[in-house]
């Protein structure tokens, strides 16, 4: 079996899988990064976002290959519980989730924008969560939680 190499969250990792398989099927089932979530599984609604280099992408419509020698950002190397990332503060400010199940892939592509563009406007926000599904609805308060990261105004 042949191995890929990336660094995922900042660590070294090497695995041996079938390099055509999904990077989300590798993240989810041998490396236990269960925050990038199943969703459509065709590259449609951004539940599985991760950051590659300094991209958001679907990672069920990646192959492992695709992101060998780069780094690769899930929602558990963003923050947690302890230090929270500050999208993850304004998400809880602006109550922006339901049910969460879209939530890990939006914060990644809210990630990556902000990462560009410090300083979004509200429609540079819609344009690039524009891939992201949320079925509970939860779109405004999403949008409201990206501006006041981008803010900085959650303590
Ligand atoms: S599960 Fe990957 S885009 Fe929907
Ligand atoms: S909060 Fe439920 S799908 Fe978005």
């Amino acid at each position: 079996m042949p191995s890929v190499r990336f660094r995922l969250n900042g660590a070294e990792t090497e695995i041996d899988a079938d390099p055509d398989r999904s990077l989300l099927d590798i993240l989810r089932g041998q490396l236990g990064m269960t925050g990038p979530h199943f969703g459509c599984g065709a590259g449609e609604c951004g539940a599985c976002n991760v950051i590659v280099g300094d991209r958001a992408v679907a990672s069920c419509d990646a192959p492992l290959w695709s992101v060998a020698d780069k780094d690769v950002t899930t929602v558990e190397g963003l923050g947690n519980a302890e230090r929270p990332h500050p999208l993850q503060r304004a998400f809880i400010a602006e109550q922006a989730l339901q049910c969460g199940y879209c939530v890990p892939g939006i914060l990644m592509s809210a990630a990556a924008l902000l990462n560009q563009n410090p300083s979004p406007s509200s429609g540079e926000v819609k344009q690039a969560l524009d891939r992201n599904l949320c079925r509970c609805g939860s779109y405004n308060r999403v949008v409201r939680a990206v501006l006041r990261a981008a803010e900085g105004s959650t303590p």
